[in-house]
């Protein structure tokens, strides 16, 4: 096959927040970067982030990078590591004050400040008080930063690949020197060759039938690193976010309860307070979740299938609604024909994060089994677990999360390459051959099964066994279904083996790459006996220190099969300006 050839220094590969925000810096340097994206940039789902970024500007009340770090960690459930997250809090501040300063249209205070507004888990004095933390563009938030550092980009004139498929990853000696892509356009397959490879790939949400994520998040960059022989990490942490609206599964920010949105059952009550007393609605997500799941089981669920919530805004008025929440207003319209200024919206625990993904340490370098740097190979975003969010993510700690990282990827690469020789190594054929074989295996293939029927059956048995509280026996179940589906995709059937625009083979290809990461999910989930976070297990309803304070690895063959392995959280700050956050039960 003939390979049209580029040579970069540095290949990102994908272009949401996180890919954007490192190809931007990577291009104020003497590298030369380029940028490989499936989608149109401002199609990336960092597009669909609503409620905000967090950071402690004390714009509208007093704040600490500490009590931020504090609130991470403690919601984390303590499986953060405490280095990336000290890394992360601390620089939050001045990494929002440039994304203002690149010109993201911020909503405003009075005064002209950046507004912020509350969200679940975050207090003031290390949980005394509740935080105004999370910097807002009404709630399109997303939307805002993405198109300003698309922007930025292109003013600093990143070499943009678009609608390039990426393959997979290319190893020399363990090294990665580079990937393989498919150019939808020209329908041609390129070799990049490059001395770092920065994924920014995004999560894997569309694992499961109901998720607030586009259609394109596959975590492609995940599946290229367990075929590569890497672990993943913590892929058990699933978050649900508490307000996808029920039916459809678009998000309704969190944004809205920290605007003074509340949750009712079937009584009409308002039930958060029983679960969480102080935080109320505005508890972490995992808590939030779980108390909606409890009151559904216990028959207080609403609507005629009685297995939902209601969230209720109508109290708040037009101005604020306008002002701060027009984009929900608009979606809950659309979505669940409702007006929320008259009557509540329909709302259901969705999945919205992956918390787990491809292991690197808070310089963003990938990590092997050995907890040793996988030379040439970076990660960022939701598809990179650097541990900030550890067993939970807080809302608006992932807009924060890209942006820092996405930063630290760039200063990082640009360190790591300022002595490499310039020349890229020969690639052996048979590292590009394994790679094309398998790509031309799947697009020629004339089997029985249409890949859609596997599509809709992984996405249930994940809802379905891999669900807000699990027990060993249904996830038993659900690896049993997905490693026979795992067997199914060897009998699939194309109807298109066309290179051009061939949409099947895409989403074939993309298939394939969620299947991979839904085994690694119910294979770390089934091993993990307690209670953690997003974990919530039936049988084994607690948290286990003793046993489970430590990080999963999981690594699964081309055969479907897993290898299991663990390391230790980090509890050690990077510096003495945050004692050690000591482990203390749980307070909510
Ligand atoms: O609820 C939200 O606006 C989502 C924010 C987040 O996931 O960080």
């Amino acid at each position: 096959m003939d390979l049209v050839k580029h040579e970069h220094d540095v290949l990102v590969v994908g272009a949401g927040g996180s890919g954007l925000r490192a190809s931007m810096g990577l291009s104020q340097s003497d590298l030369s970067v380029a940028c490989i994206s499936k989608v149109f940039p401002t199609r990336s789902h960092t597009v669909a982030a609503q409620g905000g970024i967090s950071g402690a500007l004390g714009n509208m009340g007093e704040d600490d990078w500490r009590w931020h770090m504090y609130d991470t960690v403690k919601g984390s459930d303590w499986l953060g590591d405490q280095d990336s997250i000290e890394y992360m809090c601390k620089n939050a501040v001045e990494s929002i004050i440039e994304l203002e300063h690149y010109g993201v249209p911020f909503s405003r205070t009075e005064e002209g400040k950046i507004y912020q507004r509350p969200f679940g888990g975050m207090t003031t004095e290390y949980g005394k008080g509740i935080a105004q933390r999370t910097c807002a563009a009404a709630d399109r938030t997303g939307h805002a930063i993405l198109h300003t550092l698309y922007t930025q980009s292109l003013k600093n004139e990143v070499d943009f690949f678009i609608e390039y498929f990426v393959i997979d990853l290319l190893f020399e000696d363990g090294k990665c020197v580079g990937v393989l892509a498919w150019c939808l356009e020209d329908g041609k397959i390129h070799l990049f060759q490059s001395h770092m490879v920065i994924l920014a790939t995004g999560g894997y949400g569309r694992a499961y039938l109901s998720s607030t994520s586009a259609h394109t998040c596959t975590g492609d960059g995940n599946a290229m690193v367990l075929r590569a022989n890497l672990p993943l990490q913590d892929m058990e942490f699933i978050q649900f976010h508490p307000t996808g609206i029920y039916g459809a599964g678009c998000l309704i920010t969190e944004g809205a309860r920290g605007e003074g949105g509340y949750l009712t059952n079937s009584d009409g009550e308002r039930f958060m307070p029983k679960y969480a007393p102080n935080a109320k609605d505005l508890a972490s997500r995992d808590v939030v979740s779980r108390a909606i799941q409890m009151e559904v089981n216990a028959g207080r669920g609403v609507g005629a299938e009685k297995d939902h919530a209601h969230l209720h805004l109508e109290h708040l008025g037009h101005e604020t609604i306008n002002e701060r929440l027009p984009g929900i207003a608009e979606t809950a319209q659309i979505f669940a024909g409702v007006d929320v200024t008259k009557e509540p919206i329909p709302i259901i625990p969705t999945v919205h994060y992956n918390m787990g993904g491809t292991p690197t340490n808070y310089n963003t370098e990938v990590l092997n089994t050995e907890n040793s740097v996988v030379e040439g190979l970076m990660a960022i975003g939701e598809g990179a677990c650097v541990s900030v969010h550890g067993a939970n993510r807080l809302g608006s700690n992932s807009l924060l999360d890209l942006i820092v990282f996405g930063r630290s990827a760039a200063d990082r690469a640009i360190e790591v390459l300022k002595d490499k020789p310039k020349s890229h190594p020969n690639i052996t054929s048979s590292s590009i051959d394994k790679i094309i074989s398998r790509f031309e295996t799947i697009k020629n293939a004339n089997g029985d099964i249409n890949p859609s029927e596997i599509r809709d059956t992984m996405q249930r048995t994940m809802q379905r066994y891999a669900p807000v509280y699990r027990d060993q026996e249904t996830m038993n179940k659900g690896i049993e279904i997905m490693k026979g589906l795992f067997r199914d995709f060897e009998n699939i059937k194309l109807s298109d083996s066309s290179m051009i625009w061939n949409t099947d083979l895409a989403e074939t290809l993309e298939l394939n790459n969620l299947l991979y990461q839904s085994l690694a999910t119910l294979y770390s989930a089934s091993e993990r006996k307690e209670t953690r976070g997003a974990h919530a297990r039936d049988d084994f309803p607690e948290r286990d220190d003793e046993n489970w304070l430590k990080h999963s690895l999981v690594s699964v063959t081309d055969d479907g099969e897993p290898t299991y392995n663990y390391k230790d959280v980090v509890l050690e700050t990077l510096t003495d300006e945050m004692e050690t956050v000591a482990l203390k039960a749980r307070t909510y």
